[in-house]
């Protein structure tokens, strides 16, 4: 049975963690990226379909690559972190699936709809870009995710030729600042209903 996490760990994960915008610079090793996947990857998503794909972009020129597509802010303020994750979906996810659901290898032809295949890709990358985070966090590393980028220009520069498509992007590493206060959440009566 699982366990109740403790406050220090409820805090890491969601009291305490902020979006960040500074990082300590320094590089952390390629062990740190693999260790966020092997977390990452256990997180569900429909169908096991996995459709996540993640560039863990790590040299000054990666990072450089990939901030060309920022807004201004965001390229200024990310550039100093260990790395910034494109966090993107592989809309040939179906292609694996007699690997990830090998008891119904058929479960591949379920995608043929476009809509389905496109909701599908969008919805479990998307899920499995929040496990990355929740992953980082639970490393003790901090996270800066990132919408406000080009989406295009960058898959046309990091997947020419493929169906993966960008989903976000996130800077990992360790946050320096403390530039703002928390901004306020929904309270519970405004954002669930118990039925
Ligand atoms: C998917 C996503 C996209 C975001 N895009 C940006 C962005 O482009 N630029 C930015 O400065 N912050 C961005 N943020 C950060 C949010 O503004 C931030 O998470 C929110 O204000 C709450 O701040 P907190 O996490 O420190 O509580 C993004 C966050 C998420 C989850």
């Amino acid at each position: 049975m699982s366990e109740h996490l403790d406050d220090a760990a409820l805090s890491q994960l969601f009291h305490t963690a902020r979006s960040r915008n500074q990082w300590r610079k320094e590089a952390l090793p390629d062990s740190t990226w693999r260790q966020i996947y092997d977390l990452l990857k256990m997180g569900p998503t429909s169908v096991n379909t996995s459709p996540a794909r993640f560039v863990f972009c790590t040299s000054e020129e990666a990072k450089a690559r990939a901030a060309k597509h920022m807004s201004d802010t965001n390229a200024a303020k990310s550039v100093d972190a260990p790395a910034i994750v494109i966090i993107a979906q592989d809309l040939e996810f179906a292609k694996k699936i007699p690997e990830l659901f090998p008891h119904n290898p058929d479960a591949q032809h379920w995608f043929s709809d476009e809509k389905l295949k496109q909701d599908t890709a969008f919805r479990n990358a998307t899920l499995q870009g929040a496990y990355l985070m929740l992953a980082a966090r639970a490393l003790g590393l901090d996270c800066g995710p990132m919408s406000g980028f080009d989406n295009a220009a960058l898959d046309a520069d990091f997947f020419a030729g493929t169906q993966i498509r960008s989903n976000f992007l996130c800077a990992i590493g360790h946050g320096i600042d403390k530039s703002f206060d928390r901004l306020p959440r929904l309270k519970f009566e405004d954002a669930c209903q118990i039925l």
